[in-house]
């Protein structure tokens, strides 16, 4: 499908990670764009996956990350601390809901998680609580790759061949509220997804539940999923009425890209821990963080201190480019650029969601949005998956010029969305290029895989 000549041309690839559709090779990347070694510019229209939210190359961060690299590089945090590290840790726990202020420091995503569910087991297990080990998450959801955070991840496709080797944790529906076709109201609707929570923590017993983990804003498992609003304190009633910790996974959503720090401050949640990465360090380094009160990390260090750890955690150069992008976000005013651009973002959606009746539905917060195709907008009948409308639709828009997201969603086997999610830095100008192109690409999708186009 990816016509792109020049790849091709190259020799076998050592990587065996690589797709077998072969990529440009990266030149350079500014702002909004990146370049290809053949000349070609795109528009990283969705930040990677999700993850340049400044933007790239931004001259401040490069400079303190190089002031940093002819001090130390690396400085194990058992042996040293560090200024960078501190410095982020008081930083974040200032934009943090009150009382988040112990920060523990990864290097990506799937550490952040499995760093959150050690936490939270070591915390019941120091409390006197050590029959609680179940870690209940929904179906679908993203929390990562490595073992642990599979096992709390509501994807079939992605968990199937491992599951012997794992022990899979108990689910409950993610909310996708928009496609129930009943009599209730989406509040209503949101208290039912939340009620859920509650059969299940009954269900499984709830002296064995030691937490619930969810994605405040979905990421690329439902594409920017937004529960009703009902739903988010219902799920705060009911992990206290039953002692549960609400750990809330922000490794896509947070960082400022709904247009607020975290995807849960739109709706006042106060999560017992939260998971950071991704637009922490914005790509500038691999760079992610767990924090939880003092009430959660006392008694583990009443009891000997957290049992984990990863080697590169806190080391004084990541922690020095997440400062600098906290500093960036704040001088240019990103996080209030990502609302506004978000809500114009969104409304544009909406407009190629009339143009284009296959989409069947678009949501979002900020700069973080996920549009669903349908085959047929009346019943929600699914676009037969062997027509491959996603990867079809991510690849019109590459040859285009345009990056930008999506996966399978129900558990990775059906369901086409795509997501749009360009860094914090964009203009209203470079909103309208990001949707003209998708514009030109849905409409020869369309065409090839004989979608409804309004007459
Ligand atoms: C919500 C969420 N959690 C966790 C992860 C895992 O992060 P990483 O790929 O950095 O390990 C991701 C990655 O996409 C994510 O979107």
């Amino acid at each position: 499908m990816l016509k792109s000549p020049a790849p091709e041309t190259r020799e076998a690839s050592h990587l065996f990670y690589l797709s077998s559709v072969r990529r440009p090779l990266i030149d350079r990347a500014e702002g909004i764009y990146m370049w290809t070694q053949d000349g070609r510019r795109f528009i990283d229209g969705s930040s990677g996956p999700m993850v340049a939210n400044i933007g790239h190359s931004n001259r401040n961060v490069l400079d303190a990350m190089k002031r940093q690299m002819d001090r130390a590089t690396f400085a194990y945090r058992l042996h040293f601390e560090n200024e960078p590290a501190e410095e982020l840790a008081r930083q974040l726990a200032a934009k943090l809901p009150e009382g988040m202020d112990r920060i523990f420091f990864v290097s990506g995503g799937s550490e952040a998680i499995e760093s959150c569910i050690k936490l939270a087991r070591q915390w019941a297990v120091a409390t006197g609580q050590p029959s609680r080990w179940k870690v209940i998450s929904r179906f679908p959801s993203y929390h990562g790759g490595t073992l642990g955070a599979l096992a709390v991840t509501g994807d079939d496709a992605l968990s199937e061949t491992f599951v012997p080797m794992m022990q899979m944790m108990p689910t409950v529906p993610a909310p996708i509220a928009w496609r129930d076709r009943d009599n209730l109201s989406m509040e209503q609707r949101g208290i039912r997804y939340a009620d859920m929570l509650e059969e299940k923590i009954l269900a499984e017993g709830a002296q064995s539940v030691l937490a619930f983990i969810m994605e405040p804003v979905g990421g690329a498992a439902t594409a920017a999923l937004v529960a009703p609003d009902s739903y988010y304190p219902r799920i705060r009633e009911i992990c206290d009425r039953y002692g549960i910790l609400l750990i809330h996974d922000e490794v896509m959503s947070g960082a400022g890209r709904t247009g607020k720090f975290l995807g849960g401050d739109h709706w006042n949640c106060k999560p017992d821990i939260v998971a950071l990465s991704k637009g922490l360090g914005s790509g500038y380094a691999p760079l992610g963080a767990l924090a939880a009160p003092m009430r959660l990390v006392q008694p583990l260090l009443a009891s000997g201190g957290f049992q984990h750890g990863h080697t590169y955690a806190g080391n004084p150069l990541a922690c020095a480019a997440g400062l600098a992008v906290l500093g960036e976000m704040d001088r240019l005013g990103l996080i209030a650029n990502a609302a506004v651009m978000g809500e114009l973002l969104m409304d544009e959606l909406k407009g190629l969601a009339k143009r284009f009746p296959f989409i069947a539905d678009v949501r979002g917060k900020g700069l973080l949005t996920g549009a669903e195709m349908v085959a047929d907008p009346e019943t929600l009948r699914p676009i037969e998956p062997a027509k491959k409308a996603t990867q079809h639709l991510l690849d019109l828009a590459y040859e285009r010029g345009l990056i930008i997201y999506g996966r399978k969603v129900k558990g990775g086997v059906d369901g086409d969305n795509f997501m749009v999610a360009p860094p914090m830095i964009v203009t209203a100008a470079q909103i309208g290029e990001i949707i003209s192109i998708i514009g030109d690409s849905l409409e020869v999708l369309a065409g090839e895989l004989d979608l409804a186009v309004e007459g």
